[in-house]
């Protein structure tokens, strides 16, 4: 149980309606300890990033992407990896987000990252990846456990997540993110 309630924001990296992805982070809003809300953020509308738009004023769903970000006390993206590296939307979206570094929510804000694949090795290139763009927008990354999800339509019935070991990796995600996140939450931000 955590003393003030923890708002962690879950971005799906994938846009596909039945995404195994998106399936992690609702059974992570099951598992989700007392006190942990986890609301999920698409991405579906994010214009394609563009430095002329940023300089016009940023589009208002960016906007409102950055402010969500901001007003979280943490991020939890699921995601799944397109050859071998970050999904073009999900880096887009933090491309956005990054922008301007100086004032970036990004920036100082803990993640949790976790992927699925249909593949055989869990999406760890992408989340490789994706940990070396975090470095970029000074992103406090949880560095352990890995949730790497392989062979995931055969851990899903009807769009839920039932496999059991899996959704006990997804409870010690959790349990790792809300005790990295305690440590930042009170660091000035
Ligand atoms: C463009 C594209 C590239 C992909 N590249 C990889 C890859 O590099 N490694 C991998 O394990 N799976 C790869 N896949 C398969 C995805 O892991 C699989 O489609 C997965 O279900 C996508 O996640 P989602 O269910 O959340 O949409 C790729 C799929 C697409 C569409």
């Amino acid at each position: 149980m955590v003393e003030r309630p923890l708002r962690i924001l879950g971005i799906p990296g994938s846009l596909r309606r039945q995404s195994y992805n998106r399936g992690l982070l609702l059974a992570a809003q099951e598992l989700a300890p007392p006190g942990v809300t986890i609301e999920l953020y698409e991405l579906h509308e994010l214009p394609l990033y563009n430095q002329d738009l940023e300089e016009a004023g940023p589009p208002a769903p960016v906007q409102h992407f950055k402010r969500a970000i901001a007003e979280a006390d943490a991020l939890l993206i699921a995601t799944p990896e397109y050859n071998w590296s970050v999904p073009g939307p999900l880096k887009n979206a933090i491309d956005w987000a990054s922008r301007p570094p100086a004032t970036s929510p990004l920036r100082r804000k803990p993640v949790a990252i976790m992927g699925a694949t249909t593949g055989l090795f869990g999406t760890v290139r992408g989340q490789l990846a994706l940990r070396q763009v975090f470095l970029s927008t000074e992103s406090y990354v949880l560095p352990k456990p890995d949730v790497l999800v392989r062979d995931a339509a055969s851990l899903f019935r009807d769009g839920r997540l039932v496999d059991e070991p899996t959704r006990q990796m997804i409870r010690q995600l959790l349990e790792a993110l809300v005790a990295w996140t305690l440590r930042f939450r009170d660091d000035g931000r």
